[in-house]
């Protein structure tokens, strides 16, 4: 069992990471004081799958719980879903003792996540993520939102939960292609902030693909302890730190974006964003050509896509400037100067963009 303190002074809390943790997750809430009464927002599959043990450690520690079940589906993360939770939450929350639990993904992680934060001005949630990508990143961090007609996670806020609680067990069920995505995030934390990650994905990917526990719960802590030391230095991505969260996303976004949110999920849009930041680093100057080259292998060894297809140059470069990463006209890219090195660097011209991203097309 691994824990991780996110530090943000009164508001910090731990991320807990192993296998079989949920047996704990009964004193952790104690501990917190946040409530008596569980409201557990998820869906269908995860109830059917892993309600009853949740359920079951909750009451062994003497809360009640009721499970809210949303769809299974990114049309969740809406303003439409999230009123019609606040107004069961509303009816049922008599005796004003309730906390949330985020109990799924990222979908239903960052739609609970904000329905905390404003329901009531805010009240206190916590995070069980039962995805590899929501362990490693989204149950992570505090960044809630839903989606609008007019672009994803348009409406959200930045709310830190009180406790996230990563049991690796979960994702016994998940499938490859799942497992796959949340590892392209997992990639990309070696690759900005830790080469010993990085060496440990590329000598160990086919035991984390196959699921072996310890294997996963180290990739799942390790993680967590990069994202929330980021996390705890620029909270709000007012210093340019969280920034190099994003390396690999200002493409992947566009990519994904272009693609409809139908041909790539957001692990492997990612990949493919990581591939073609890699390449403007390398046209810069910033990193020799051996360094693209171990990251490519890497990103085909695990199965994630390293060719962009069906997506036009022209329909990724349009999703591109709608961007809200960009400042003004202006682009912002976070590039690498090495395996666990970054460098962020503004105005990447248009030609060089278009140059990386077409190599990479089919
Ligand atoms: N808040 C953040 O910082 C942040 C960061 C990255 C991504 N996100 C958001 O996260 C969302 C994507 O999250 P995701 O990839 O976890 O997708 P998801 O929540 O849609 O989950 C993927 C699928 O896996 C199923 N599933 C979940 N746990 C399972 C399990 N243990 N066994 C079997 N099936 C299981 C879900 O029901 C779903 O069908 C997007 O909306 C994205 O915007 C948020
Ligand atoms: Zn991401």
């Amino acid at each position: 069992m691994h824990s991780v303190k996110l530090d943000l002074k009164k508001r910090s809390y731990n991320i807990i990471a192993g296998c079989s943790v949920l047996g704990l997750l009964g004193k952790q809430i104690r501990k917190l004081n946040i409530g008596l009464d569980a409201y557990v927002i998820t869906n269908s599959s995860i109830r059917n799958k892993y309600g009853r043990v949740l359920e079951r450690a909750l009451i062994r520690a003497g809360f009640s719980v009721r499970f809210k079940i949303v769809p299974d589906t990114e049309k969740s993360k809406s303003l439409t879903t999230a009123y019609s939770v606040i107004k069961d939450l509303a009816a049922y929350d008599r005796q004003k003792r309730i906390f949330l639990v985020a109990f799924g993904g990222g979908v239903i992680g960052d739609l609970a996540g904000f329905i905390a934060s404003i329901y009531k001005r805010g009240i206190p949630y916590i995070q069980i993520p039962t995805t590899l990508l929501a362990q490693v990143d989204s149950a992570i961090g505090g960044k809630t939102a839903v989606d609008l007609a007019e672009g994803k996670n348009l409406a959200g806020a930045i709310y830190q939960p009180r406790l996230v609680l990563s049991d690796v067990k979960f994702l016994s069920t998940l499938d490859a292609r799942q497992i796959r995505a949340g590892l392209s995030e997992v990639i990309k934390y070696g690759i900005i902030k830790d080469a010993q990650l990085f060496r440990y994905v590329e000598s160990r990917y086919k035991d984390i693909l196959k699921l072996r526990a310890p294997v996963l719960e180290y990739v799942v802590a390790r993680s967590s302890r990069i994202k929330a030391g980021v996390v705890s230095r620029d909270e709000r991505e007012e210093k340019g730190i969280r920034t190099i969260l994003n390396f690999g996303h200002t493409v992947g976004h566009a990519i994904e974006a272009a693609s409809g949110y139908r041909i790539y999920n957001h692990g492997e849009a990612i990949a493919l964003g990581m591939l073609v930041a890699s390449d403007i680093s390398r046209s810069l100057r910033l990193i020799d050509d051996n360094v693209p080259a171990r990251i490519e292998d890497l990103i085909k060894a695990v199965g994630l896509p390293t060719r962009i297809k069906r997506v036009s140059l022209a329909a990724i470069i349009n999703a591109h400037y709608r961007d809200k990463k960009f400042i003004g006209s202006r682009n912002r890219f976070v590039l690498i100067t090495g395996i666990g090195r970054t460098k962020i660097v503004e105005n990447v011209s248009l030609g060089l963009i278009r140059q990386a991203i077409k190599r990479r097309l089919d």
